[in-house]
């Protein structure tokens, strides 16, 4: 083996198992592995996992917070507009810039694996050549996948099929939509219908903007839902935020769930954008604005969270940590349940690596070595703790590290290191524990 980790504790509950790796795949998973390393690290039973993926983000404006003015509503169609202004004043340089510094702070959070959305609605498209550039250099270390997004509107905006059809040319992976943001709501369904005809044609992935309004009469999710199934797309597309479901009369939900799931179609949820742009609206009681999280799985939809926006015209917070994510949805969507927050883990690794089709990705043998050694002790601790990211790989090679948190007391008659795992004793509501 070129190494062993020893005395992991896995995603699912597996305690003191030994991961071996060669050639950069994962090799064996198994308690107490007869075969050496070359190099051997020590979990020391600390959490080990496949990387952080986001599902959902927006790299073209990520680091932009500011440039040329804050949002001072702090609305979703101020960011819009604001997005406007700053468009024309971008230069190739500054995005390419601007992404490879979040990328940085990607890896070192364990975010391995980013979707992003890449506006080309500007007839330069000089987002997505400099995106392009961005996902050529960070390939050895990050899978970068591109969504060509018409911000504008499909058919709002004159030349945005046009250009999305020369993004998808020049490499861009996924096609994207905006449907709610359309003139009509007829429009919306006819973007809808135009953009996966033409996903089926090329055989593409879909990913939507779909109903991220208040409005519970936005119901492209369902036009999105049937052009999947009648295209037979089935696997292949992803309505992302969704959030008007939020508002939906609970008896058209009653039959808008099945329909989604009978598609296939995988819902992406951005907890920490929906619960601040979302409700803007509304006095008290305010809406969380996030789309139906736990019924979503319940009905058997894959459900992902993403991060959306970091430091840009939307939201000026955010690091790249997939785990403040997760904290979010778990929150905002009320899944404290053992298996809910369980779930909220699987909806920042697995299921993403799933709905972007990700090949090599999980702990089983011959899935590519891409692994986090977390702070924490299972995965719900680590979401609790946002457990510091002990050591990153990246095809069995480690590509950031960090050490682990370390508060120190000066207080008569207590210990001076501060443990913030789970006591000992509580072991039988850990679900780390066997
Ligand atoms: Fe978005």
């Amino acid at each position: 083996m070129d190494l062993v980790i020893r005395n992991a504790t896995l995603p699912d509950g597996r305690q003191q198992t030994d991961i071996g790796i060669v050639d950069g795949r994962i090799a064996a998973v198994e308690p107490r592995l007869a075969a050496h390393g070359v190099r051997e690290i020590d979990a020391a039973g600390d959490l080990v996992s496949p990387p952080f993926v986001d599902a959902h983000f927006h790299m073209d404006a990520v680091l932009s917070y500011g440039l040329p003015r804050v949002n001072r509503s702090g609305t979703l169609l101020e960011g819009i507009a604001l997005w406007g202004e700053l468009k024309p004043e971008l230069t190739q340089d500054a995005l390419v810039e601007r992404a490879l510094r979040y990328c940085d702070w990607a890896v070192a959070r364990g975010l391995l694996a980013i979707r992003s959305h890449v506006d080309v609605c500007d007839d330069r498209l000089l987002a997505v050549e400099a995106l392009l550039e961005v996902r050529r250099r960070v390939a050895p270390y990050l899978d970068l996948q591109l969504v060509a997004f018409p911000q504008d509107g499909l058919l709002r905006s004159p030349t945005a099929f046009d250009n999305l059809k020369r993004a998808i040319g020049m490499g861009v992976d996924v096609v994207g939509g905006i449907p709610h943001f359309e003139r009509t709501m007829a429009q919306g369904a006819e973007s809808v219908r135009l953009l996966c005809e033409f996903a089926a044609e090329r055989g593409l992935y879909v990913d939507m903007h779909c109903d991220e309004s208040d409005d519970p009469l936005s119901r492209h999710i369902e036009t999105l839902a049937h052009e999947t199934q009648r295209l037979g797309l089935q696997g292949r597309v992803a309505g992302s935020h969704l959030t008007s479901m939020h508002s939906m009369d609970n008896y058209y939900v009653s039959k808008l769930l099945p329909l989604i799931a009978e598609s296939g179609v995988a819902a992406i949820a951005n907890p920490l954008i929906n619960i601040t742009l979302q409700g803007r609206h509304d006095t008290y009681p305010k809406r969380r604005g996030m789309t139906r999280v736990p019924e979503l799985m319940a009905a058997g939809v894959d459900v992902a969270f993403g991060h959306d926006c970091v430091l840009d015209p939307w939201y000026g917070m955010g690091s790249g940590d997939m785990l403040e994510v997760a904290h979010m949805g778990l929150h905002v969507a009320q899944m404290t349940g053992l298996e809910a927050m369980q779930a909220c883990y699987g909806a920042i690794t697995e299921t993403p690596a799933r709905i972007l089709g990700l090949e090599g990705y999980g702990l089983a043998p011959g899935c590519h070595a891409d692994l986090v050694i977390l702070d924490a002790g299972s995965t719900v601790e680590a979401i609790r703790l946002r457990a510091a990211r002990r050591l990153v790989l990246r095809r069995g090679r480690v590509v950031a590290e960090a050490p682990p948190a370390a508060s120190r007391l000066h207080l008569e008659g207590r210990p001076a290191a501060v443990d913030f795992r789970l006591p000992q004793g509580n072991k039988a509501v850990n679900p780390g524990s066997p």
